[in-house]
């Protein structure tokens, strides 16, 4: 099959490319005046990342640089290492960093090339299904603190992305649901046909072989693209509409959830679960039926996700929800549907209706 290509535009526009065994495009959108890389790949993939490194060394001076595995790459200390290794390298501004790895490697790599020399071209090929369809399209790119995630880094919008469906043949099941998690998030907000692909064929949609998954893939990537081309840097959208904060339906709950289990779920597990809540909080404040409440759980079951929780006090997750990023001064702000594709923000919920959700997830109120 061909390769899908998705355009992002905006004021530095790149492509999205989807298809399987890309890493041969590599020198194509790094382009001519690029004479050193440096490969930042989550060190348990290299045998993976090998045929990136074999291509990018066929045209350029490469530096592979091994990162640790998922959150534990996105520390300061991380990036410094980086940073001296691209000196001693003596990487110019017309040079190059290719990520190779789920999420924490696009952020961290994406870092690193938007602060050395106040910032170089990035291509990232994300390994795992949930960094395809989020962290590798938009240009968020940062590390934790002990503060918090996510809470030093910049907008720093890559070269191109090449999302090679191949790497997921060997992902392990779990997280390609955990990624469907955030594909499924897509359907309600803003393409409900992922949704319609998701409960029709639940077999294909979680096979890395299948059209089905390529098509769901696509879907969701789009929606990510529409969201970020109209609201880039998460001012705020027109017309009643959320803007790039739409992303973050279910997020609000399932930062709370991930903090409770020290980051022992998945994320794309926590945000099912944070969408079915927000779903439930959603109907009892009036605003969606019990229909659409209801496909929540069906549609994130069908990707094989759980859609009950009951793993924490409701008053240590709302504690965490109050100081939530997407909290702004004293108000709890929570995306909601108003309908299918329909996502408002919801300022200042009743404690009542999230008490409430929380009991019908499963939890203790
Ligand atoms: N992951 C949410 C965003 O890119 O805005």
């Amino acid at each position: 099959m061909n390769d899908t290509v998705l355009h992002v535009g905006g004021a530095a526009p790149y492509d999205v490319v989807v298809g399987r065994g890309l890493a041969e495009h590599l020198p194509a959108v790094l382009g001519t005046s690029v004479q050193r890389v440096a490969l930042l790949y989550a060190e348990p993939l290299h045998h993976l990342a090998q045929q990136a490194l074999d291509v990018l060394v066929a045209h350029y001076d490469v530096l592979a640089l091994a990162l640790p595995d998922g959150e534990r790459a996105k520390t300061s200390s991380v990036a410094h290492e980086c940073w001296e290794a691209l000196g001693e390298a003596g990487f110019t501004r017309s040079d190059a960093v290719v990520t190779f790895g789920g999420g924490a490697t696009t952020d961290v790599g994406g870092f690193v090339a938007a602060s050395w020399l106040r910032g170089v071209r990035v291509v990232h090929m994300p390994s795992t299904l949930l960094a395809m369809v989020d962290a590798a399209v938009g240009g968020k790119t940062g590390i934790n603190t002990g503060a918090g995630k996510n809470l030093v880094g910049a907008f720093h919008e890559p070269a191109g992305v090449l999302c090679d469906l191949a790497l997921l043949d060997t992902l392990p099941s779990e997280e390609i649901s955990a990624g469907l998690g955030e594909v499924v998030k897509c359907g309600f907000i803003a393409d409900p046909t992922i949704l319609d692909l998701a409960e029709s064929d639940p077999g294909a949609a979680q096979d890395s072989t299948s059209a089905v998954l390529r098509e769901l893939v696509e879907r969701a990537i789009q929606v990510k693209i529409d969201v970020v081309v109209a609201d880039l840097k998460e001012t705020g959208g027109a017309d009643g509409h959320p803007g790039r904060e739409v992303l973050n339906y279910g997020h609000t709950l399932a930062h709370a959830i991930e903090r409770a289990t020290d980051y022992e779920i998945r994320h794309g597990e926590a945000v099912a679960l944070g969408c079915v809540y927000v779903a439930e909080v959603a109907r009892r404040a009036g605003l969606i039926d019990d229909d659409l409440a209801a496909r929540h759980a069906r549609a994130f079951a069908a990707v094989g996700l759980a859609t009950t929780w009951s793993g924490a006090a409701f008053d240590e997750l709302l504690a965490t929800m109050a100081v939530d990023k997407k909290s702004r001064g004293s108000q709890l702000r929570l995306v909601v549907l108003h309908g299918l594709a329909d996502p408002r923000i919801l300022a200042g919920p009743s404690e009542d209706h999230l008490r409430e959700a929380y009991a019908a997830l499963g939890g203790a109120r």
